[in-house]
């Protein structure tokens, strides 16, 4: 599964043999720490329900200023439990943007209820909180902002209009590990917060997920989901999921958690290096004041978008488009309320998005052969 499509999917012209090692658009880093935690947990023969899980859920609080944590087995099932829990279903609408990948409504719709599909800030890519407010009507019960490729969303605004009429907020926060707002990190503005830890996310645990929240029973409920609706073994309180997050899964996250603040720091780097040198050809991403972006994707606009890919892609650089399509127009939201959702911004960056390597794998040579592709465009056209 890939949460983005390769922007050059479509055209294939000749790669210049003679240009260095391709430069991919997302790199997992998984080193020989995660390779030693794992062996411990195999070799330890509990390899689900054993004591990794419960560490990695202790140590990922940190993050969340101390907010409870809750494992799961993939950001889409953190989204899910969460909105179970907090009892979303069938009747209820819920706030959601188009411009994401499609688990943030998906997992609105398994639960029951109607995503409705909000425009974006065209500089934060994330929900315009005035679009927001004006959706909301008598049967909104929720607000799943989104803190897209590493920015928070204004989630102060948003809180706002929560706050007015008595909304639950349900962050996600899947591609956000560690990613600032003021004086707070992403996953502690909401009721509820989901994470994912898919392979290409900020950290990884392979497949994975977890859930915060500052709420005690929110998450006792989510802790029944995940596990058949039990807490105590074939006493099942109530119905619920197999979502568990293996051991094996948990032992990797928390090597990766060590990491996560100094790949973070090398994102960002990287970020201001191609911003800094590429500034004055393409649209670069902004960062709202006050905010600390983790890049998960480092997105530009450019209203020649597949073009560029392509050139970039005979250059030895792969690029992504994050995401090409509004969720809203798939064939899965073919049957529904959605047809005459007019969303023009969202509909604007499918067309002009483009993601640029940022990884922490990155070298200085790599940046400056990204830096010399997207420049060349110019000199080509
Ligand atoms: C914004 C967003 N929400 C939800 C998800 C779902 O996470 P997962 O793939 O772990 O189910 C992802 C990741 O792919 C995502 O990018």
């Amino acid at each position: 599964m890939t949460s983005g499509s390769s922007a050059a999917s479509k055209v294939l012209p000749a790669r210049d043999p003679t240009i260095g090692a391709r430069i991919p658009v997302a790199r997992p880093l998984i080193g020989e720490e995660e390779r030693q935690a794992v062996v411990r947990v195999l070799e330890s023969g509990h390899v689900v329900q054993g004591d990794q899980v419960a560490a990695f859920e202790h140590e990922f609080a940190d993050l969340v200023d101390g907010r409870e944590c809750v494992a799961v087995a993939s950001g889409t099932a953190a989204l899910q439990l969460g909105l179970l829990a907090a009892g979303i279903g069938p009747g209820d609408e819920v706030i959601v943007p188009s411009f994401t990948f499609a688990a943030t409504a998906n997992a609105v719709r398994l639960v029951g209820a109607l995503p409705v599909f909000v425009d974006i800030d065209p500089s934060s890519f994330c929900l315009e909180p005035a679009a927001v407010a004006a959706a909301v009507t008598p049967s909104t019960a929720a607000i799943v902002p989104v803190h897209l490729f590493g920015h928070v969303a204004d989630m102060d605004a948003i809180g706002r209009i929560a706050q007015r009429h008595h909304l639950l907020v349900l962050e996600d926060a899947a591609q956000a590990h560690g990613a600032r707002r003021g004086d707070r990190p992403a996953g502690t503005f909401g009721d509820l917060a989901a994470f994912s830890f898919y392979a290409t996310k900020n950290m990884t645990t392979g497949e994975g997920g977890l859930v915060a929240t500052a709420d005690k029973a929110l998450a006792r409920q989510i802790r029944l989901l995940r596990n058949q609706g039990m807490e105590r073994r074939y006493e099942h309180e109530i119905v619920g999921l197999n979502a568990r997050m293996t051991d094996l899964a948990a032992a990797i996250g928390r090597v990766q958690l060590s990491h996560l603040p100094g790949w973070n720091d090398a994102r960002r780097s990287h970020a201001a290096t191609l911003t800094a040198r590429l500034d004055d050809v393409v649209q670069t991403p902004t960062v709202a004041p006050g905010t600390t972006h983790v890049f998960h994707q480092y997105t530009l606009r450019h209203d020649d978008r597949d073009r560029l890919a392509q050139h970039l892609w005979a250059r030895g650089i792969d690029t992504a488009v994050h995401y090409p399509r509004p969720v809203h127009r798939m064939p899965a939201y073919a049957v529904g309320p959605w047809q005459d959702t007019d969303l023009p911004q969202t509909q604007r960056a499918c067309r002009e998005v483009l993601s640029l390597p940022v990884h922490p794998g990155l070298t200085d040579d790599d940046l400056d052969r990204i830096v010399a592709g997207v420049r060349s465009f110019g000199d080509a056209q």
